[in-house]
């Protein structure tokens, strides 16, 4: 019995290359539409306000505080312009506890507040900025936001495991300013970026080909360089570079050719946020590990999998994580130790066959690889929006999208899958042109960057 809801699985997890290319046909079509009206898609397609990307001129102490992926950081950055780059000087990171995730608006900004005035208050001497100025900021804000500047901007809804209803809808830069002032921490956020935006920016510092970014992470999105005439929603000036960077929301994509389970739909039901993030829940980081105990769950019950009855943890939503799930699909020891320690350690499941560990190995590898072909198969929609995908003659333009995020840093079998897949469904000549990059990092330099390029005191400076 174990042996059939496993095959069902693979079955409905099925990701052959003929589906993923209507993936990435739906993921255009809906980009478009984003892009044609307000609401005209699931996908927010939201304007960034980042119409000019950093150039290397860049100059002074900025800061950057990041919110939104698996640790909330704040660092401090040292622009030297061309001669001398980047510095990043001092980083501090901390877990937001799990309880001001879904507490209210003001402890969770006091708590930010709080790291950024201890983290001011103990910087070393000599590294303020010039005296009579205010520090500045590059905020990473890494859910779905309506900007409606390049430093202020609505917050639409909470993703991952936020939920905190009294910030939706309100100000989140205002939010951030009235908690530093509670907190005696005198400082400026003069850029609201997304997490994807920061990393194409950090990014584009480094490559002048990088085109996009995407985020594998506790969730997952991407950003990209649009055309501005290829924004009839966009009513604002039109900016000068005749660009601007898009903000996809990928996450919350959806479309009939996902290869949808009852897990998933169960999953999604118990979320907080059902209907939503349909997506981002059968790729990312935050979801996987989730998944793959659902399924475990289910040969509990229905193939007594683990004995007569149902092991009480295992019946724990979220207490398979990613991590503990990309460690039992890397086990490469003869008898699966990994994995039997896990199932110990994790579920309090002691004493599996190998048989039933290779059972799990098995979920592993088809909810991962499920998830590394969907999200490969969202950049050649991007890809194949921008026309990357079919140069003109005698055009080879490179095209390098930077990537970061937990989920493509440390699963390895995840990484390779998302990017064998993007090559095979490109053919090996396109797939010359196209480079997927880590940009280690890169959000917090690319806030920090873009905090620089909107500095208050630019005109004076120049
Ligand atoms: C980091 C970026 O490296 O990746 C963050 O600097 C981003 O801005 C994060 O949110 C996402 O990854 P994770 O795994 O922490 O959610
Ligand atoms: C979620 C957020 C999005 C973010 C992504 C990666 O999808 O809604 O804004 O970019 O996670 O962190």
């Amino acid at each position: 019995r174990a042996m059939a809801i496993l095959k069902e699985l693979d079955d409905k997890c099925g990701t052959p290359l003929g589906k993923l290319r209507q993936v990435a046909d739906a993921m255009t079509v809906e980009m478009h539409a984003g892009l044609a009206s307000e609401g005209g898609s699931k996908l927010k397609m939201l304007i960034s306000f980042v119409d000019n990307l950093p150039t290397g001129d860049e100059h002074g102490l900025f800061y950057a505080l990041d919110l939104g992926g698996t640790n909330f950081r704040v660092l401090r950055v040292k622009l030297g312009g061309k001669e001398g780059g980047v510095v990043q000087q001092e980083f501090d990171e901390v877990s937001i506890p799990p309880e001001l995730m879904v507490g209210t608006s003001e402890q969770l900004f006091d708590y930010i507040a709080e790291a950024l005035a201890k983290f001011v208050a103990t910087e070393s001497e000599g590294l303020h900025p010039e005296p009579n100025r205010q520090r500045e900021l590059g905020f990473t804000f890494s859910f779905p936001v309506k900007q409606t500047s390049i430093a202020s901007g609505t917050l639409i809804r909470w993703t991952k495991g936020f939920s905190i209803e009294d910030t939706v809808g309100g100000d989140v830069v205002a939010e951030l300013t009235k908690a530093m002032k509670r907190k005696g921490v005198d400082m400026r956020v003069t850029a609201l970026v997304n997490d994807t935006v920061g990393t194409l920016a950090g990014g584009r510092y480094y490559d002048g080909e990088v085109i996009a970014a995407v985020i594998l992470g506790t969730g997952t999105n991407a950003a990209y360089v649009e055309r501005a005439t290829a924004i009839p929603k966009w009513h604002g000036p039109y900016p000068k570079s005749g660009e601007m960077v898009i903000n996809m929301e990928w996450g919350n994509f959806r479309s009939s050719h996902l290869p949808i389970t009852e897990y998933d739909i169960a999953l999604d039901e118990e979320s907080l946020n059902p209907g939503e993030q349909i997506y981002e829940k059968m790729i990312s980081g935050m979801y996987l590990g989730e998944i793959v105990r659902r399924v475990l769950c289910k040969m509990a019950e229905e193939a007594s999998l683990f004995g007569d009855t149902v092991p009480s943890k295992l019946t724990t939503p979220f207490i398979l994580r990613t991590p503990d799930m990309s460690s039992m699909h890397h086990d490469t020891s003869p008898d699966l130790k990994v994995v039997a320690s896990k199932l110990k350690d994790v579920l309090g499941i002691p004493n599996t066959s190998l048989k039933v560990r290779k059972v799990i190995v098995d979920i592993c590898d088809i909810i991962a690889s499920r998830g590394a072909c969907l999200s490969a198969a969202g950049i050649l929609g991007i890809i194949k929006k921008l026309g990357r995908d079919a140069p003109k003659q005698g055009e080879n333009p490179k095209s390098v999208i930077a990537l970061d995020g937990g989920l493509f840093e440390h699963y390895a079998k995840f990484r390779e899958c998302m990017e064998d897949t993007l090559k095979e469904l490109l053919g090996d000549e396109i797939a010359e042109g196209i480079v997927i990059k880590h940009s280690n990092d890169g959000s917090g330099i690319g806030a920090a960057l873009l905090a620089a390029s909107h500095s208050q005191y630019l005109e004076e400076d120049e």
